[in-house]
């Protein structure tokens, strides 16, 4: 089936209840594509040991190149069918699981899962959600699920089921409604590959949190500067982007542009401004992280030619916050 021009698929709109979760787990046994909510973000699963349908997910989401997906596991007993733990990534998983937390660790030989979720790769991206229907969803399948976001390629990651239907609607089986997600940024991955544990990825559990369980600092990706600053390019590829310029740091409002604030202190020129929504009046960076794909969704609709958004610190989720926002903004293919 070719779901990259086919948009004759009929998306059903399945509750997040015991039937909804159901049909949704008989969807992902015959192959289907499902879009489900996690904490982070909605995922688009398909069964992790079907490469037919994890091919699927590429197709429907238009995702040029074949990137690892993770997969996601109930709990941590079932992550360590697929998964290889040593002392590092098993504390991690002790502390963070379930929860905003992908380890990438070495495959166990001759796992079911699909080449094509590991991309060819000797290591594999584990996550255990915590969510409810994530769980139930995963209990009733009793196989690991792929699910990148659940959104075009390179467009702003779902953080409801509407945005999941905006983007997919036509492109896959269903997608279960649990609502809007409560962390808002899609998980930390931290590789467990090599001697000191790498940030692959800022997300959902802040940086400090894991060095603390750790006792030392993770290291960056390799071309990656050290902050958030000038990324190297390859992590730099445009990505969550909406149809507006985004433009970062952002210490005063320019008239027509909409904005993105944080914290309780308008910008200048804020009067002028198309429109304006505020990620955490309070400042808190875990409501503004919440509310950040949503906000410039909302934003994005106005047609405003330029998001302005105002500085967001560095710390905590900020790190995650920050990245999400540079790809935002960076610049288009
Ligand atoms: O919160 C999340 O993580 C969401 C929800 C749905 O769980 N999922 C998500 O998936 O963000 P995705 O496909 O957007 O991000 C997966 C990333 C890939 O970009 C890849 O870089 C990394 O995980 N990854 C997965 N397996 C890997 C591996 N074996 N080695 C290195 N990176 C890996
Ligand atoms: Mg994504």
């Amino acid at each position: 089936m070719d779901r990259l021009s086919s948009t004759h698929l009929k998306t059903e709109i399945l509750a997040a209840d015991p039937g909804g979760i159901a049909a949704a787990a008989a969807v992902l046994r015959r192959g289907g594509l499902v879009a489900f909510p996690t904490e982070t973000v909605y995922g688009l699963g398909a069964d992790a040991t079907d490469g037919k349908a994890v091919a699927g997910i590429y197709a429907a989401k238009g995702r040029p190149s074949f990137n690892p997906l993770i997969a996601h596991c109930p709990d941590a007993d079932s992550a360590a069918a697929f998964g290889v733990f040593d002392r590092t990534s098993r504390a991690l998983a002790e502390r963070f699981w379930p929860g905003p937390l992908t380890l990438v660790v070495p495959c166990v030989p001759g796992s079911p899962v699909s080449d094509l979720v590991t991309a060819g790769l000797d290591s594999i991206g584990l996550r255990v959600p915590d969510h409810p229907v994530a769980r139930a969803l995963l209990v009733a399948l009793g196989r690991p699920v792929a699910a990148p976001s659940a959104n075009r390629s390179g467009r702003i990651s779902p953080t409801a089921a509407a945005h999941v239907m905006e983007d997919l609607d036509g492109r896959i089986d269903a997608v279960v409604d649990g609502g809007d997600t409560k962390v808002g940024v899609e998980s930390t991955i931290v590789s467990c590959l090599g001697d000191r544990p790498v940030l692959l990825r800022p997300g959902g559990v802040p940086r400090a949190a894991i060095e603390a369980v750790l006792g030392q600092a993770l290291a960056d990706p390799p071309g990656a500067d050290a902050g958030d600053a000038p990324l190297a390019p390859g992590m730099l590829a445009s990505h969550y982007a909406p149809a507006a310029k985004v433009r970062l740091d952002a210490g005063q409002v320019a008239p027509g542009e909409a904005a993105l604030l944080f914290g309780p202190t308008p910008p200048a020129g804020i009067e002028e401004a198309a429109a304006v929504l505020n990620l955490s009046p309070a400042g808190d960076l875990v409501e503004a992280a919440a509310n950040l794909f949503g906000m410039l969704r909302r934003l994005d609709a106005t047609r405003a030619p330029t998001i302005a958004v105002a500085p967001i610190p560095h710390d905590d989720l900020g790190e995650a916050i920050r990245d999400r926002l540079a790809r935002a903004a960076a610049p288009r293919p």
